[in-house]
């Protein structure tokens, strides 16, 4: 299958419908609910929504990364074009994770194996995708990514115990990068470090994306950390896409009466204005209510919030999924 991400106009990876449902004791739990989400090539998309929205399961459904205990999965995932859906595990397997697109996980250094030596590892998605001709090759490549993720050469040999949790970190991200893929999605990359560790990691995702051109998605709850990495922006809301903007925009003028109280509820250094909490706690996934799943809480309800919106575009480039667009 071609995938070519460079064509003028088509999105590097869009979704469209997308769901991810699944099955517990208690019932079926609704993590992604129709979502569209729309990523330009070379630019980084910043997903925020409080925790348990739905931001990893949103992660997953893209690359379809399912555990086993799914009980609903559909809509479309194009990558560069290219519908995803009707691949079979194996051809997804084969033609797109790692090459394509890849995940560094959440805490990702718990998911680094603690007995097999780093280099080896960020090498193996070359060897099963058999990328690299002979294990020189690989070593080659290895090295090239350990230095755009600025982990110096003399760790090659080392264990992940060797490593700080900055530094593994570094490791996943070298290893969702070895086989060149054009979208990455970084799941809370840098949540469990501490703050110079975080916006050194952050600089290096800058770097990264300037020298390769790569289209991230990086998901987070910590909106200052991320809004300098950001081109566009993504909200969710109890499994929804509530917002999709261009990052100037969305900092200067968030649509989503959703997106307002959370901007509003993050403490910022130069404003007098003191945080404000939202009131009331979101939607419980196992029984979403019916209509707009923010109303129950939303200053700005109308009649209108009984119906589940769509997705409007009020200004090029943006959606929001909210009755007080509607044209
Ligand atoms: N494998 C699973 N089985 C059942 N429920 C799950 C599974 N994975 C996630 N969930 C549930 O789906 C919902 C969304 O979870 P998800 O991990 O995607 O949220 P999140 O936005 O990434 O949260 P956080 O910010 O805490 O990482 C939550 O209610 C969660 O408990
Ligand atoms: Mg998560």
């Amino acid at each position: 299958m071609a995938i070519n991400g460079t064509q003028n106009g088509v999105p590097a990876l869009e979704t469209r419908g997308l769901h991810l449902h699944f099955k517990t004791s208690k019932g079926v739990i609704h993590a992604v609910d129709n979502v569209d989400l729309k990523l330009e090539k070379g630019r980084t998309t910043v997903i925020l929504g409080e925790s348990g929205c739905g931001k990893s399961s949103l992660a997953r459904a893209i690359l379809r990364l399912l555990p086993n205990n799914v009980a609903r999965y559909d809509g479309q995932v194009l990558l560069g074009g290219n519908e995803l859906m009707q691949l079979s595990d194996e051809q997804y397997r084969t033609t797109v994770r790692w090459t394509k697109a890849s995940l560094v996980p959440q805490a990702a250094m718990n998911s680094l194996n603690p007995v097999m030596k780093i280099a080896a590892q960020i090498a193996e998605p070359l060897y099963v995708h058999k990328i690299a001709r002979s294990r020189r090759d690989a070593m080659r490549r290895v090295r090239e990514v350990l230095k755009l993720v600025g982990i110096p050469e003399d760790f090659l040999g080392r264990y992940p115990f060797e490593f700080s949790g900055g530094m593994q970190q570094r490791a996943a991200i070298a290893m969702a990068l070895v086989a060149g893929p054009e979208v990455v999605i970084l799941d809370e990359p840098t949540s469990a470090l501490d703050l110079l560790t975080q916006a050194n990691i952050m600089n290096t995702l800058k770097q990264i994306k300037w020298e390769l051109g790569i289209t991230f998605i990086l998901i987070t709850h910590d909106i200052s950390t991320s809004s300098e990495l950001a081109d566009d922006i993504g909200i969710m809301y109890a499994a929804w896409l509530v917002e999709r903007a261009r990052a100037d925009d969305f900092f200067a003028d968030p649509l989503h009466p959703y997106s307002r109280m959370l901007l509003d509820s993050v403490p910022r250094l130069h404003e007098v204005k003191e945080p404000e909490a939202i009131p009331g706690a979101p939607p419980d996934l196992l029984h979403p209510p019916g209509g707009c799943r923010f109303a129950p809480r939303c200053p700005r309800r109308f009649e209108k919030c009984g119906v589940e919106p769509p997705l409007f575009e009020p200004r090029p480039g943006t959606g929001v999924k909210c009755w007080l667009y509607e044209p």
